[in-house]
């Protein structure tokens, strides 16, 4: 893991601290409607105003495209965030940048929060403009970067900006590196990654980071099928991506040479279509007939996985095991889920999952606090399970200022 400062390390006592978060949450008709990533931030603005920093809340909301887009405000956040920090005061900056944002930033007083509008409202945010890092710059005198689930973008309040101004990571960065550190860097063996979802074309570059790194590839999810496919199997109508079969052969292969064992379905659920309360039937993987689809993993697959996390010791999860918005082809994740709760309440394997449908599998099944460490990221969780290096960490990393 690259070296970074954190909250210990930079002096804020009486200083306009610009803190970097993501407030991209889920929001219909301007009610939060998930707020992890508002409760996962509270810690850092709260060590921040303990320490007697002016605290100046930026984030980017949506896609807005560099428009002032009435679709994409931070207003709706104002409060959310005060009930966060144990009902402080926010204060609200119309504009990020420019005499709005200075004003509103001219009157904080050590221990006040101030919130500003939308990042994307000005297009200079994502072509990462040296100008633009510069207005923000003068809003403050220390940056924190507490946004580990936009760190992959090179943005100009993420890049340019943490190259301008002392830096550190916030609690929730730390956190992040630090459980990814613990699943990735420094692991204790054996390794079990578990790979689901959709799409193998998505996932490409994942699976070949992690046949160098883990010792265990569990591949299951509709992904599992273009797998499947390529071993010859009979698939009937699942999701599948043909033109990928030798993309599939070639990651065998080279699991195969990286002494990385790799384990597909046994046996799996099946249906004639994707509904709701569908009749259902469970076959091994030799039997799937040519008019049905596989939609979730099987009860055979799933004592096989919870046996191997019995032998593992730590786990990277990505992606549901089936389709698992559609009862009942959600049981294998839940199942499986629940198994990883268990072993890790018991100490006996190191669980971090990430990734949007991860995240939402975990919730149904409930086990969400049982997990180690479960990410707040989407894309760039994923983009650090291939193992590329995140423009949001390494401008961290560079300090230097
Ligand atoms: C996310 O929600 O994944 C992050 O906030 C990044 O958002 P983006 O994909 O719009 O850049
Ligand atoms: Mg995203």
């Amino acid at each position: 893991m690259p070296k970074f400062r954190t909250l210990d390390d930079v002096d804020v006592r009486g200083k306009r601290v610009l803190l970097r978060a993501d407030l991209n949450v889920p929001m219909k008709n301007g009610i939060v409607t998930d707020a992890t990533r508002i409760v996962r931030l509270a810690p850092t603005i709260e060590a921040l105003l303990g320490r007697g920093a002016k605290v100046i809340v930026m984030s980017h909301f949506g896609r807005p495209e560099g428009k002032r887009d009435p679709a994409f405000p931070l207003r709706p956040l104002v409060a959310p965030l005060s009930r966060a920090i144990g009902g402080r005061d926010v204060v609200f900056a119309e504009d990020c940048i420019g005499d709005e944002a200075k004003r509103v930033v001219s009157t904080l007083r050590p221990g006040q929060v101030a919130l500003l509008e939308n990042l994307r409202f000005h297009k200079e945010e994502e072509a990462n403009s040296p100008d633009f890092a510069r207005a923000l710059a003068e809003l403050g005198e220390v940056y924190v970067d507490d946004a580990f689930s936009a760190a992959h973008r090179a943005h100009a309040s993420i890049d340019a900006l943490a190259r301008l101004l002392p830096n550190a990571a916030g609690k929730l960065m730390q956190a992040e590196l630090t459980a990814l550190t613990a699943a990735l860097e420094t692991p204790r063996r054996p390794v079990l990654a578990l790979i689901g979802g959709a799409k193998v074309s998505t996932k490409l570059d994942l699976l070949r980071f992690l046949i160098g790194k883990v010792d265990i590839l569990v591949v299951a999810g509709a992904m599992a099928n273009t797998f499947l496919f390529a071993e010859g199997r009979e698939i009937g109508g699942s999701l599948c991506e043909r033109d990928l079969v030798d993309s599939a052969h070639e990651t065998l292969l080279l699991a195969h040479q990286r002494k990385c064992r790799v384990v597909l379905p046994e046996d799996v659920v099946i249906a004639a279509t994707l509904e709701p309360g569908v009749a259902t039937r469970t076959v091994g993987i030799a039997e799937v007939p040519s008019d049905m689809m596989i939609l979730d993993v099987g009860p055979v697959t799933v004592t096989r996985i919870a046996a191997l996390l019995e032998e593992a010791r730590t786990l990277v999860w990505n992606g549901p095991l089936g389709a698992f918005e559609t009862p009942p082809f959600d049981r294998g994740t839940v199942a499986v889920a629940k198994k990883i709760g268990e072993l890790t309440r018991a100490g006996k394997l190191l669980s971090v999952a990430g990734g949007g449908d991860t995240v939402a599998a975990l919730d149904a099944a409930g086990v969400t606090d049982e997990l180690s460490y479960v990410s707040t990221a989407g894309g760039a969780f994923l983009e650090w399970l291939e193992g590329r290096e995140l423009p949001g960490v390494m401008a961290l990393a560079s300090n230097e200022t």
